[in-house]
């Protein structure tokens, strides 16, 4: 028998301090959790499940989707739309907010999610993710509308992701610190391991995908070269460098033992905003990261207070120990 704390018990725990609360967002909160299990599952799998590989389809942002991007997508929608809880449901993977069907009852909450981060790791067998934001429906909206949905990351009810790796996890904020919990597998159950993560102040290590260094400007270029030029340069000690291009996996381990992740904006990818999206990548790991003690910032702004303009938006992405992403924003604006 555990005797841990599971995610629900955690959560109606955590929900009994705030005032008003109905239990609507914990019984919400308990069918994305299921989701992040079945598509667990489904990763855990691969091939023995003939999950692999290509649909043979194109996302809305261009990017040709994987098998597991729309059955991640499709157990995201199917575990949420019956529940009641919801007014709108958006996707990285469909042009528009998903009709939740007429025979479900309404609710006020919205989800945002990407249901399979990094999906370009799948076939090589790289841990991927899975991101959700969790917002308020405005006042008086039952099937909610892409206008509806654009609310800036400080409005977030609750960011969280789940991390398909050597074990799963699924990590979660609702504005009271980061919790991390490990899957059970046995007994199927998310299990509180990691309490309170806290993000280092300080870090020796980077990721950034170094292959765009020739578009990238001036800032980003200098923020790295002097972690290059490492004990001997500026900023007087040796970095280390990663890059697994799953975010989820990169703010994880940021989360563990610290670092910087940054996707910035360069002239590849200007006319696009970014890479990264603000809805449903950024937001919810911005929030994350602020919890646990950390930083997130265009390198201009704070993301979490930029107002969206359209759902899959890009915005640059750089965020982590505190101390390193405030030298980035310095360097920002010295120009
Ligand atoms: P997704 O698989 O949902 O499209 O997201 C992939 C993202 C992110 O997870 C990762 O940090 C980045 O794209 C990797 O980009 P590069 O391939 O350009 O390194
Ligand atoms: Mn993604
Ligand atoms: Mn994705």
């Amino acid at each position: 028998m555990h005797n841990g704390t599971t995610v629900t018990q955690f959560i109606i725990e955590e929900q009994r301090h705030i005032k008003g609360a109905t239990g609507e967002f914990t019984a919400l909160l308990n069918e994305i959790v299921t989701a992040c299990k079945v598509i667990s599952n489904a990763v855990n799998h691969g091939a023995l499940v003939g999950v692999l590989g290509s649909a043979g389809s194109e996302n809305v942002q261009g990017e040709t989707q994987k098998k597991l991007d729309v059955i991640s997508n499709e157990v995201f929608l199917k575990s949420i739309e019956w529940t009641g809880h919801v007014a709108g449901l958006a996707s990285e993977e469909m042009d528009d907010p998903y009709p939740i069907p007429s025979q479900y009852p309404r609710g006020k909450y919205m989800v945002v999610f990407d249901p399979l981060d990094g999906s370009s790791n799948i076939d090589v067998n790289i841990s991927v993710g899975t991101i959700f934001s969790i917002l308020r429906a405005p006042e008086g909206i039952t099937d909610a509308k892409a206008e509806d949905f654009l609310q800036p990351g400080t409005q977030q009810v609750c960011g969280g992701y789940a991390l398909y790796g050597p074990s799963t996890m699924l990590v979660l904020t609702t504005g009271q610190g980061v919790n991390g919990f490990t899957l059970d597998q046995n007994i199927g159950e998310f299990i509180l391991t990691h309490p309170n993560m806290r993000i280092p102040e300080q870090t020796q290590e980077f990721a950034i995908n170094m292959s765009n260094s020739r578009f990238w400007e001036a800032p980003v270029k200098r923020y790295i070269d002097e972690c290059l030029a490492g004990k001997t340069g500026p900023r007087g000690k040796d970095f280390n460098m990663r890059w697994v291009a799953s975010m989820v996996a990169e703010v994880h381990r940021i989360l563990t033992r610290g670092g910087i992740f940054m996707y910035p904006i360069d002239e590849k990818i200007r006319s696009k905003g970014g890479k990264l999206r603000l809805m449903y990548e950024a937001n919810p790991m911005s929030f994350i990261v602020e919890q646990a003690g950390g930083m997130s910032t265009t390198g201009r702004e704070r993301i979490m207070e930029i107002a969206p303009e359209n759902l899959h938006q890009r915005v640059p992405v750089i965020l982590g120990s505190r101390e390193e992403v405030q030298t980035v924003i310095d360097y920002h604006k010295e120009g």
